[in-house]
Parts: structure tokens; C-alpha cells; sequence
């Protein structure tokens, strides 16, 4: 029988189960067919959360042709093996089919079709529905979380082992520039990433820039819909990119590491 990593949201209590992850206390949920477990409480889980099905394949899509895989060897390196570790906000699972090799990974994320698309991509590893404000795993049971391009949460603290490190990546200021200017009159530059968090020491950070020729249309819209400006841009500026053929881009990541303080627990 299939112990998980994940606790029940309910009573907190540990879940076993092929078919049917169940607590001691006989709560129930169903593992569906991709091999996931759904963990959002009855009242959120109607609601569509997180990534639609357009936008996990598009990421899909993009990310499988390679464009940001000298990110995630990076994230890998940082990260090495031999360790439990929680993939937050886990997407599709681009990233975490990498990382896992070597580790025991469960993922979370609150996109059910983001979460499908990774356990199907990734049988050996746990994944749930799940938000990162509510993370169904026990205290002090991960080495490591890491968090690619998502929503950050003080319950990494609670679940981290002592001494356990948090892996961040964050876009830098000229993070897909020449994308914005495509787009927009007056593009921004991002914020400038900050490395200082309360509860953890900050153990290393390393930056990871080069260009990537995006030379069909279907590529820039695809890195367009995985960005958080798709929903925020009007038509008129978003119908600017389909006659784009061909964009030079540059890609500037941080990806930072962490160590819990001790002070922490
Ligand atoms: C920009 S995507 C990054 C996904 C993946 N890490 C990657 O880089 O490919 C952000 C992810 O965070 C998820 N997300 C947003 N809010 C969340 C929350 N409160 N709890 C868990 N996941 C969340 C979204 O569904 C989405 O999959
Ligand atoms: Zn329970």
C-alpha cells in the first residue's frame, strides 16, 4: 500500500492508499487516474484556481523545446541529490522531472490541470492539488522546497527540516525585455530581485542570462501566455504579437538559495 508524503488537509493525520489516500481517521480522497490526489478543502474546490488548460499547454508546449533548460540544469546543480523535496507551485512539472532525479519529490500545485499534466509526465514522483497557503505535509519533513516562478508562503518554513534550504527562481529586470517592447508602448523593467527573507540566511545567488531566437509565431505567443502580463494586457496590445515571426529575447533568471535560521522554528 502506497504511503505518501502528503497529510491529510483535514486532521493533518499521515495518507495511505492505491486508489484511495485515506487517513486514520477516515478521510478520504480519491487518487485519480494520472496518479494525483486532490488536497484543496470542499469549499475551494469547485472554483477554477491557478493556470487554465490553455496556459499549462502552452507552457508545456514551450518549455519542452528547450528554451529555458539551462535554468533548470542550474536549479538541478544547486539543488543535487539525495534529498526529500517539494517542488511549490510545480506547474506542469517541467522543471520537478529533472529534479526528481535522485530525490524524492512530491509537487503541489492549485492548477488541477497543471497538476494532471505533471503526474502524467512524472509517475514516480507524489502530486497534489494544493494550495501553498495550506501545504498538506507534515512539519519538518522536506530538506529542501523549491519555488520556480511562484506564489511564496510562510508555510515553507513549517515544513522544512531544520537546516533545510529554500531554492528560489525570480526574473531580473531585463527578464523578456524585447517580449514587453513587442507589446507595449512604455515597457517596465521588473522589480529588482531582493534576497533577504525573514526566517532564512541567504546562502548563495547565481544569475543566469543568454538570448533565445523564438522563430515561429506559435513560440512567442506560448512565452507571451506563460507570463503574468497575458491576462493584464488589452486585445489591442496582445493582437500585436500575431504577426511576429521571429523575436530575439533575452532570458534573465536569479536563482537564489536559502538556509532556514535556526531562529525559525
Ligand atoms: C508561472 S507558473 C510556474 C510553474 C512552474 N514552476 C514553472 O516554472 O513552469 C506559477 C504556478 O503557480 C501556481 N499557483 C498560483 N497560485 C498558487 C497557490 N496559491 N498555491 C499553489 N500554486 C499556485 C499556478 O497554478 C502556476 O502553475
Ligand atoms: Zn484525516
Amino acid at each position: 500500500m502506497k504511503d505518501w508524503l502528503f497529510c491529510c488537509p483535514v486532521c493533518k493525520g499521515q495518507l495511505k492508499g492505491d486508489t484511495v489516500a485515506k487517513c486514520q481517521s477516515g478521510h478520504c480522497f480519491d487518487v485519480a487516474r494520472q496518479g494525483h490526489i486532490n488536497l484543496l478543502m470542499s469549499n475551494a474546490k469547485g472554483k477554477r484556481h491557478g493556470d487554465d488548460s490553455a496556459m499549462v499547454q502552452a507552457r508545456s508546449r514551450f518549455l519542452d523545446k528547450g528554451y529555458y533548460a539551462p535554468l533548470r540544469d542550474k536549479v538541478k546543480e544547486i539543488l543535487g541529490t539525495g534529498l526529500t523535496i517539494l517542488d511549490s507551485g510545480c506547474g506542469e512539472g517541467y522543471y520537478s522531472s529533472l529534479l526528481a532525479e535522485g530525490n524524492v519529490l512530491c509537487g503541489i500545485d492549485i492548477s488541477k490541470d497543471a497538476v494532471k499534466s505533471a503526474a502524467r509526465r512524472l509517475p514516480s514522483s507524489q502530486f497534489a492539488v494544493a494550495s501553498v497557503g495550506e501545504i498538506p505535509l507534515p512539519d519538518n519533513s522536506v530538506d529542501c522546497v523549491v519555488c520556480i516562478f511562484a506564489p511564496e508562503s510562510e508555510e515553507f518554513k513549517r515544513v522544512l527540516k531544520q537546516k533545510g534550504r529554500l531554492i528560489t527562481v525570480e526574473p531580473m529586470e531585463k527578464h523578456l525585455f524585447e517580449l514587453k517592447q513587442a507589446v507595449y508602448d512604455k515597457p517596465y523593467l521588473n522589480p529588482a530581485v531582493k534576497t533577504e527573507k525573514e526566517g532564512y540566511v541567504f546562502k548563495s545567488g547565481c544569475e543566469v542570462k543568454y538570448t533565445v531566437t523564438l522563430d515561429c509565431n506559435e513560440d512567442i505567443e506560448a512565452l507571451f501566455m506563460m507570463t503574468p502580463y497575458y491576462y493584464k494586457t488589452g486585445k489591442t496590445d496582445q493582437d500585436k504579437l500575431k504577426s511576429l515571426e521571429k523575436l530575439e529575447v533575452g532570458l534573465e533568471f536569479f536563482v537564489a538559495e536559502y538556509e532556514k535560521s535556526p531562529m525559525a522554528d
